[in-house]
Parts: structure tokens; C-alpha cells; sequence
């Protein structure tokens, strides 16, 4: 059976909307797991596929994992496998953030390449240079990164980009090297301040967690723990697009509104209210938005996977939008979707300008990642028709009870099986 969502455009989304832990860091602490012996637990995490994916990862590499209703159990070896299974990686680009914990560890690791995707290339050579700063050797063979060490030994590293990825091997990596390591340029995401509080729980020692210089002086080992997941603000900030656009008055509950500052201030000069409280926000738009220009960056900039629902809500503003893409340069390849449903949307280079259009018009659309697949479900809401979304497995991948939420929400959205024989 395939299956795609049938959207109904024209409801209005008012109420409530709980979110839960974040994919983006979810992955990552599973991942640090592997850093001490023991049972580590981890909870409020999302129900996607991702989830029993990388516990895959986990088990191929002689971890016990149980996946639970929200909550992961892990108990790791005394010394755990330093090859990951090809077929499990494959699946899932984010458990290349294994290698870094595995050379820790058990001072070698293979981890398969996990290859590019709809958003871009995605190399790492950062990844590797950090690694190398810090003693081992990288080399890629049949298709894998195989890193070994004979000892780690704290180093000072100067990231080119601040790159998520790369951040949070290099800190894994270091938590267990000899001496101190600084990375420069580091990531400030909240999903890598989750993980350093987690790291600090199992006797980590950082300093400068969500700042771009982490300081980290090595320890001997660590110790399993229990950790809480941040909610997910991208998936908060969908919420809040949505209530945007479909002039609702949505709050969102399990975020932290001050990771989405920027986001809630571009929804504000398009007109939307804001009420801000603790692990909760309101959006109510009233009228029609008025065009905002974006320009995607990493933390504390407009997060890259925020720039699906840009177009989005720009599609439908009130005036024309400028958003320009700095992060992965594949990222505008959806925007042929979003004309298909009536956006007046062009892009040149990494530049997107949009003009509004009163209202969208259904079409069958195809989601190419997981951000496009949500950005192209918000179009649909405000879409004459039925807009039908297909390859909704993306959008699966990173949104828990995707049509549940909308549904409670007031959207008139379902999930359809069809079988493609007939
Ligand atoms: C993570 C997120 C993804 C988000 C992205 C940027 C996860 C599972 N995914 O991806 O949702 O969109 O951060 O916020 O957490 N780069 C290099 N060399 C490297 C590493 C990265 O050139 O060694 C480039 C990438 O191609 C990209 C940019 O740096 O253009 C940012 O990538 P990065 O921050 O590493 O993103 P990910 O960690 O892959």
C-alpha cells in the first residue's frame, strides 16, 4: 500500500498542540549512550522511524535497546562492536554521529558513508579534520570511514562552518581524550546544548555549552545517565507556521520559546500576535500576513529546516519575499511543488522570491524531504480543494502523529492507503 495525505484547505487551526523530544537531538544522545558502560535512559522521545533506526545502529554494534512509548532504554557493553552495519547506516544519515563516541571508545571505527540526499551534499570533511586534530587517522575504504586511534589527545580545532554534525562527533570524541579541547566556530543549536548537558551528566567536563568556543577537558570515563529530550522547536515552529498562515490561534505546548526568538519576531512582523510562557507560546494571526524576508543560518540564525514553511507562509503573504538559502545548497528543489499548488515562487542561486497570491489551488505534490513534505501540507491548508501530499514517509521520519496534531487542530486532513496496482 502507498500512502498519501489528503489536505482540504480553508480551516482556520485553533487550539492546543503538544510537542515531544526533538529528532535532532533524540539521534545524538542515543549516540553518546555509547560512551559509558551501562543502562542509559532517555525519554519524552519522539515516536519516527529515525527512533528504531538508530537504536538498528545501536544493536548492530552489541547494544541492548528498547524502544518504548517515548522512552529508550540502552544498555551498552563493557566493549561495544567498533563497526556499524552497512544496511542501518544506510538508512539513516544521522548515525554517522556514532563515529566520534566509537573512536572515543574502542579507539576504531568503521561507519558506512550515509550519502547524500534531497537537501544537498552533505560531506565530512570536518568531521574527519576534527578527528585527525585530536590523533586519529581517517581514511575512507569501500565506501566506509574507518578511524582509528591509539589514544586520543586534546587538541585546539577551528571549524570552517559551524557544523552541527561535526560539533557534536568532535565533542564526543573529546570527552574522553587526554587533555583539553577547544572547538571554534562550534554549533550553538539547543539540540548540541542537550547534548553537553547530557555529556556533563555522565561526567563530562565542557564549558561554554551553547556558545561558539567549547572548551572540553578530557575524563578517564563516563557513567550512564537518564535524560529528558528538548522539545522539538522546528516542529514547534511548523505549528506556529501553520497558525500563521491559516489565520488560527494555535499554542504550542513542550518547546521552549526562546529557541525559536527569531522565528516568533518574523511571525510578528507579519502581523501575527505573540503570548510567550514557559515551555509554551500562543501565535493568533488575525488577518492576512504581510510579507517578511528570511535568510536561513545556523543558530541562532533562521534554522535551514524552517525554510520550507517560509515559503510557505510567503506564498500566501500579502506582498513579495526574499528568502535566501545559506545552509545546504539543494535546498530550494521543492519550490516546483509549491508552484504546482499556485505559489508565484522563483529562485535564482540560493535567492527564492515569492509573491503572494490570496489564495493556493490543490494539487498532487510530492514531499522530497522531511521539511518540504510539512512546508508543502502547510500550502495545502490554504489551498482551494483537496491537495493530495505523496511520499509521506519523509514527513513521518520527522513529525510524530503529523495528521493527529493538525486534525486536533481543526485541519481537515487524512491519511489515505491506496494500493498502486489498481
Ligand atoms: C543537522 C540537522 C539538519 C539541519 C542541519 C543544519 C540532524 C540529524 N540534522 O544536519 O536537520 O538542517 O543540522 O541546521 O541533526 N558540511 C560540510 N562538511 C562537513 C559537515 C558539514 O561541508 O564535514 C556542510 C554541509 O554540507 C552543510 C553545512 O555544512 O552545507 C551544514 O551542515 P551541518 O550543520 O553539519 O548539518 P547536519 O549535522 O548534517
Amino acid at each position: 500500500m502507498v500512502e498519501h495525505f489528503a489536505v482540504r484547505g480553508g480551516a482556520r487551526l485553533v487550539g492546543a498542540v503538544d510537542v515531544v523530544g526533538a529528532k535532532n537531538s533524540v539521534l545524538k544522545l542515543m549516540a553518546a549512550a555509547l560512551l559509558a558502560e551501562g543502562t542509559t535512559t532517555i525519554t519524552n522521545c519522539p515516536e519516527i522511524l529515525d527512533v528504531p533506526l538508530m537504536a538498528d545502529v545501536l544493536r548492530s554494534l552489541g547494544c541492548t535497546v528498547e524502544v518504548d512509548s517515548g522512552t529508550v532504554t540502552i544498555d551498552v557493553p563493557a566493549e561495544p562492536g567498533a563497526s556499524a552495519d552497512y544496511r542501518s547506516v544506510s538508512k539513516l544519515r544521522a548515525s554517522v554521529c556514532v563515529l566520534g563516541p566509537l573512536v572515543a571508545r574502542c579507539r576504531r571505527a568503521v561507519v558506512p558513508l550515509p550519502g547524500g540526499d534531497a537537501i544537498g551534499s552533505r560531506p565530512l570533511d570536518m568531521h574527519a579534520s576534527g578527528l585527525r586534530k585530536l590523533g586519529a587517522t581517517t581514511e575512507i575504504e569501500h565506501g566506509r570511514v574507518v578511524a582509528h586511534a591509539e589514544g586520543l589527545r586534546g587538541a585546539q580545532i577551528w571549524l570552517d562552518f559551524p557544523s552541527v554534525g561535526a560539533t557534536e562527533n568532535i565533542l564526543m570524541a573529546a570527552v574522553l581524550a587526554e587533555g583539553t579541547t577547544v572547538i571554534d566556530n562550534a554549533a550553538r543549536e539547543p539540540e548540541i546544548v542537550d547534548l553537553c548537558t547530557m555529556l556533563q551528566q555522565m561526567g563530562a567536563k565542557i564549558e561554554g555549552s551553547g556558545s561558539s568556543t567549547l572548551t572540553v577537558h578530557g575524563v578517564t570515563g563516563l557513567q550512564p545517565t537518564e535524560h529528558r529530550v528538548i522539545g522539538d522547536r522546528i516542529v514547534g515552529a511548523t505549528w506556529a507556521f501553520a497558525a500563521a498562515m491559516t489565520r488560527g490561534e494555535v499554542t504550542v505546548r513542550g518547546v521552549d520559546p526562546h529557541h525559536l526568538d527569531l522565528v516568533l519576531d518574523k511571525l510578528r512582523s507579519a502581523g501575527a500576535r505573540t503570548d510567550i510562557g514557559v515551555e509554551e507560546f500562543t501565535v493568533t494571526m488575525d488577518g492576512r500576513p504581510r510579507a517578511v524576508d528570511f535568510v536561513t543560518l545556523p543558530y541562532p540564525g533562521f534554522a535551514t529546516d524552517l525554510q520550507p514553511m517560509a515559503i510557505a507562509l510567503s506564498a500566501v503573504t500579502d506582498g513579495t519575499s526574499m528568502i535566501t538559502e545559506n545552509v545546504f545548497e539543494s535546498r530550494f528543489r521543492f519550490v516546483d511543488e509549491m508552484v504546482r499548488l499556485g505559489a508565484d515562487a522563483r529562485t535564482d542561486g540560493h535567492h527564492a522570491v515569492v509573491r503572494g497570491v490570496e489564495r493556493l489551488s490543490s494539487a498532487p505534490v510530492w514531499a522530497s524531504d522531511i521539511r518540504a513534505g510539512a512546508g508543502l501540507v502547510l500550502a495545502g491548508l490554504c489551498a482551494d480543494g483537496v491537495t493530495e501530499v505523496w511520499d509521506v514517509e519523509h514527513i513521518d521520519r520527522g513529525y510524530p502523529r503529523f495528521v493527529e496534531n493538525l486534525r486536533g487542530l481543526g485541519a481537515d486532513i487524512s491519511r489515505v492507503s491506496a494500493d498502486p496496482e489498481r
